[in-house]
Formats: structure tokens, C-alpha cells, sequence
């Protein structure tokens, strides 16, 4: 039976830890893995989360089944966050959306693209390039995948490609699946008045959004990181959201996520959730409690919550610094470092070719993904000069 099977190639970006970890040289560099990492290298559990778990250990009482819309409490602490906390003229309607707790960002992805598909959705458009994950799932739901570019030889993002998109894709059929903000791999975002463009096309087009917030707070701030989905959804009858808690609360491996609809009406929004749930059920059953019960815990609690937010501006602070560092390099062969100090998040994709970043690895020490994607979080005071040399080394 199982001869009948073609191997699959390995996680490219996983193989890249392994080579890493077997490299004895001590100044090495790893710009691979997209988690974050501190000055020291070090990627720690929040101080914020390990208060919660404290308190979860002391308080929780059972661990019986919640149901596969898993940690309501979550899912609605989290809501004002990204849609914004007030009813106000131009806001989001938070009567028409409810949500569910996701495995991850990626189980709130699968969830809004299986839910797209028993909806009627035939097509998934998406900017590339993208996360690799998304495609993936399209492909695992069944659906047919079309792409337009994300970015410019410029190293911005390119308005006009997803404007065109918008306007060739059939209402009908078609959905467009774009990144909230911290664009994973480009570091190229929208901005506020691009986002402004893409709300009233979706609102003129009729076409479903997807929108997948997996690094609020990373950017530029909770608030602004959540500019272009409450734009969206302010602007539009219907929506899907996939969100990722895995990244802005360091919970990585405990799988934290939500998916979110948008309906038009509650009847339409109580048949969505029971989609939803349908699919959880096929799919995981149930989400995984703990991370999701520590992350609602500090959402509850004011003073956590101001831990938390605290130590999400000090990342933001770090990443920014290390962008400054890279902008004031200028121009490295062909590479614009001003542009990569503009670019937000965790990652940026530098123009580099494969023999380039086989040097980097075999002379340099230095290990990033086959694309040029490097983790901004990978850089420190103490090996960024040599990053710099290095870049300049292989490009000269
Ligand atoms: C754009 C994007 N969406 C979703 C995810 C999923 O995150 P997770 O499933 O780890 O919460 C990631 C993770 O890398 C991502 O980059």
C-alpha cells in the first residue's frame, strides 16, 4: 500500500535548523525559524504568560471538554483587540462577528478557507510571495489558487497588482486572502492610506476578504498593526479572520489561535458558526486549552495585561533598532537597506540568489530560508556589523 506514496520534501526552513544546530562554528548566525529571539538569542516564555499559567495551575478545576469552539472567554477578549473597542461612526459592527479558538493561526486559516469553500467559494487569490502555509491550505481545501504580486522591485507593496486582482476576481466565487500587517515573507505591509483604497474596493466589489492577522502588535503597535482589518471589515457585509496569539504571546509551540466571521445577519452568523464548528469537529475535535486559558487569563486581568503589552513593546523596540542599524547601511550591491529598515515584523526578503546564500552559509555562518528571507529578530548588536560585511562580501 504505503509504496504507492510520493515522498514529500522536507520543511526546508526545519532542515535549516538541523544544519544549523550541527555548524561547531561559535559566531554562527540563524536568520532562519521565524520565532522571536531577544539581544541574547534567546526566545523566553513572557513573563505575563508564566503569571497566568501560575494562576491557572492555582485556579483551574477541570480539564473536562469545552466543545470545539474550544475557550469562548478567549475568543471574546481578544475580539476588541482586533476589531477595535468602541461602537463608533466607521467602526466595525461587532454584532455581526463571532468566533471560534483555532489550533494556532494556521488551524484559524484551514477554518476560514474550509468555511469559504462550504460557502460557495471557488477560488483563493493571494499575493506572492507568501507564507507557504497559505497555499498549502488552499490546496488541501480543494480550492483553485490565483496569485498576484505582493511586491515591487522597490521593495514596497504593490497597491495596483491587488487592486487588479480585486476587480478580476467574480464576487461569486472568488475570495482574496491578504496578511493583517507584519507580511510573512516580505515585511511589506500596506499602508493606512493604501488600505483605505483596498476597504472601498472589497466594499465596491462585493469579493470576500481573508484576512490573516498572525503578528499584531509586531509592527508598529496593537492598534496601528490592526488598521487594515478593521478597515476591511468596517467596509464590507461579510469577512473571514484568521488570528495567531502564537507570535504577540510567544506561545508558539501551545498552538494559540482564533478564526472570526462576519456576517450579514445573525441568522447567517449562527449557520457560519455551526460550519465552523463542523469543520473543528472533523478536523481537531477540539482546540488545545492551556495556552488559550493562559492568554485569556491576562487578557481579564489589567495589571497582566500591562505586562504583557510591555514586554510586546520591547520586542517592537528591539526589531525597529535592528531595522535602524540596517537602513543606515544604505545600499549593499543590490540590495535596498533603507526599504528593509521600513518593512515590519519579524522578517524581510532580501534580493539575494542561491549561490549568494550558500556563501552565506558555507564562508559566513550565516543561515537564512532559499528565498532571502531572513528573521529581523536574528540580528544583534553583536553580530550585525558582521551580517552587514557578510551581505556585502557575497554581493560585491
Ligand atoms: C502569515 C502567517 N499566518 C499564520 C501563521 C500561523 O501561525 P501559528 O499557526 O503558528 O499560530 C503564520 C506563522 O508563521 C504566518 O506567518
Amino acid at each position: 500500500m504505503f509504496e504507492n506514496l510520493v515522498a514529500q520534501p522536507a520543511d526546508a526552513l526545519l532542515n535549516l535548523i538541523k544544519l544549523h544546530n550541527a555548524d561547531p562554528r561559535v559566531d554562527k548566525i540563524d536568520l532562519g525559524v521565524g520565532v522571536y529571539r531577544t539581544g541574547q538569542g534567546d526566545t523566553p516564555v513572557f513573563a505575563a504568560i508564566k503569571q497566568a499559567e501560575a494562576k491557572l495551575l492555582a485556579t483551574q478545576d477541570s480539564k473536562a471538554y469545552l466543545g470545539p469552539e474550544g475557550d469562548m472567554g478567549f475568543v471574546h477578549a481578544l475580539k476588541p483587540y482586533i476589531f477595535g473597542a468602541k461602537d463608533s461612526d466607521g467602526a466595525v459592527n461587532m454584532a455581526r462577528i463571532e468566533g471560534m479558538q483555532a489550533p494556532g493561526g494556521t488551524g484559524g486559516v484551514r477554518l476560514a478557507i474550509d468555511l469559504a469553500r462550504r460557502a460557495g467559494i471557488k477560488r483563493v487569490w493571494m499575493g506572492t510571495p507568501s507564507w507557504p502555509n497559505h497555499a498549502q491550505i488552499v490546496a488541501a481545501s480543494g480550492l483553485e489558487l490565483k496569485t498576484f504580486s505582493h511586491m515591487t522591485n522597490a521593495g514596497t507593496a504593490d497597491l495596483d497588482a491587488l487592486l487588479g486582482a480585486l476587480r478580476d476576481s467574480d464576487p461569486a466565487t472568488d475570495a482574496v486572502l491578504l496578511h493583517g500587517c507584519c507580511h510573512n515573507p516580505t515585511g511589506v505591509d500596506y499602508t493606512p492610506a493604501q488600505w483605505d483604497q483596498i476597504a472601498a474596493l472589497f466594499g465596491e466589489t462585493g469579493v470576500l476578504p481573508i484576512l490573516d492577522l498572525a503578528y499584531q502588535g509586531l509592527g508598529h503597535g496593537m492598534e496601528e498593526d490592526a488598521y487594515g482589518v478593521r478597515k476591511v471589515c468596517a467596509a464590507v457585509p461579510e469577512a473571514l479572520i484568521a488570528y495567531s496569539c502564537d507570535k504577540n504571546f510567544g506561545m508558539y509551540r501551545d498552538r494559540v489561535g482564533a478564526f472570526y466571521v462576519m456576517t450579514r445577519d445573525g441568522a447567517d452568523l449562527e449557520k457560519a458558526l455551526s460550519n465552523g464548528a463542523a469543520i473543528a469537529r472533523a478536523s481537531w475535535s477540539m482546540p488545545p486549552d492551556h495556552g488559550a486559558a493562559a492568554v485569556r487569563l491576562i487578557l481579564e486581568d489589567a495589571a497582566m495585561t500591562a505586562v504583557w503589552l510591555d514586554e510586546l513593546d520591547t520586542m517592537r523596540a528591539r526589531m525597529r533598532q535592528v531595522r535602524e542599524r540596517l537602513a543606515a547601511a544604505g545600499r549593499i550591491g543590490p540590495i535596498d537597506m533603507v526599504a528593509v529598515g521600513a518593512q515590519s515584523g519579524l522578517f524581510s526578503m532580501l534580493p539575494l540568489n542561491a549561490e549568494q546564500i550558500m556563501t552565506l552559509r558555507s564562508k559566513h555562518g550565516i543561515y537564512m530560508a532559499g528565498s532571502g528571507r531572513i528573521n529581523i529578530a536574528g540580528l544583534t548588536v553583536g553580530n550585525i556589523e558582521a551580517f552587514i560585511g557578510a551581505l556585502a562580501d557575497v554581493t560585491a
